[in-house]
């Protein structure tokens, strides 16, 4: 049954109060797996509904839900179906036989008629306001999920917009007939690089001019993460956006860590963080439960609010506006002094 209060809340929310992310992570959905499709190989799409059949919570273009899968396992995965839609989420997860166990679980044990505790959604990847003249998506292999989302937010607004979507080989494409319309009008461009993004559509070329007003988005796998890195040295940091499914390669290598303490509001404690410990193993030893997934910074489940302290943000999620006010306690330290966390 569904947390009838929470959904009733959240539902009357306004989509933009959706971006602020530490709320709607402790808003806990019930939902029902109502489809489950092959899109390309390895990859299926989960449609979610409400089990009575209620329009579920807003969201806007970009954001994720944490699903809850067993033990304690928690996985965030993009939206992918239309945000004006109501009457359902869409997901897709690629089946990483080498991962941590998270897609597999979602592959090998979901079926549908199932039903799954998720998060409200959550948004660490909008898509720019007004001030953007045009948008340039960027999708590498399941990357493409939050850019399904944007497609149709951006479509509704009769903005400007291009995509281009690298895929290892046609059998991987996942999505073609949704994206069919636009490969027709050239609004979408498919490139099949066999795993190699430099056999794509060339990153440098495509990412080698910025015209003012547009904005760039980007999601995909780690070596498509890194091109596109490498490619944006033209654009603005205001234009660019990008959502990591990994850590860096090289996130937290030459970072060294000293000591700090934290200082929990709800019982004023303070609590040393040695140098060679993260603030969510101190706070799990003092009893305090944070939920965690990824523990690399680039998921956004372990989001916490600080209300006075300097945070060392090492995670890839935070905006610069959401960094004033949240730290990611998996990987997130403090700059010396105590850090207070409302909690
Ligand atoms: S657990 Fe993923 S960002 Fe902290």
């Amino acid at each position: 049954m569904l947390e009838d209060q929470n959904l009733e809340q959240t539902a009357e929310m306004d989509a933009d109060q959706t971006n602020d992310p530490s709320p709607m992570r402790k808003v806990k959905l019930t939902v029902k797996v109502s489809e489950i499709l092959n899109e390309a190989e390895g990859i299926h799409s989960f449609e979610l509904v409400d089990p009575s059949g209620n329009d579920l919570p807003p969201f806007t273009a970009g954001a994720h839900v944490e699903v809850r899968l067993g033990e304690g396992m928690i996985r965030s995965y993009s939206l992918c179906s239309d945000p004006a839609d109501r009457s359902r989420y869409q997901i897709a997860v690629l089946k990483e036989e080498n991962g941590r166990g998270g897609s597999k679980a979602m592959h090998d044990d979901v079926k549908a008629g199932d039903v799954l505790t998720i998060s409200a959604p959550i948004n660490h990847f909008p898509l720019a306001g007004r001030e953007a003249r045009a948008h340039l998506l960027l999708a590498g292999g399941i990357g493409v999920t939050p850019m399904l989302a944007m497609i149709a937010e951006l479509e509704a607004k009769g903005a400007r917009w291009t995509m281009h979507y690298l895929t290892r080989n046609e059998e991987r494409t996942a999505f073609r007939d949704r994206l069919a319309p636009y490969v027709a009008t050239g609004k979408v461009h498919i490139h099949h690089d066999g795993g190699d993004p430099s056999r794509g559509p060339g990153l440098q070329a495509l990412l080698s001019d910025f015209e003012v007003g547009t904005h760039l988005y980007y999601c995909g796998p780690t070596g498509f993460m890194s091109a596109c890195v490498e490619s944006v040295g033209a654009w603005p940091p205001h234009a660019v956006h990008r959502e990591y499914f990994s850590a860096p390669a090289g996130l937290h290598s030459d970072e060294a860590n000293s000591p700090f303490e934290i200082k929990i509001k709800s019982t004023g404690k303070t609590i040393p963080v040695p140098a060679d410990r993260s603030i969510v193993d101190v706070l799990r030893s003092e009893g305090c439960d944070v939920e965690t997934d990824c523990n690399e910074g680039y998921c956004g489940t372990c989001i916490t609010r600080y209300l006075s302290g300097e945070p060392e943000h090492r995670d890839t999620v935070l905006s610069e506006k959401e960094r004033k006010s949240y730290v990611m306690v998996c990987c997130g330290r403090a700059k010396g002094g105590v850090l207070e966390l409302d909690l």
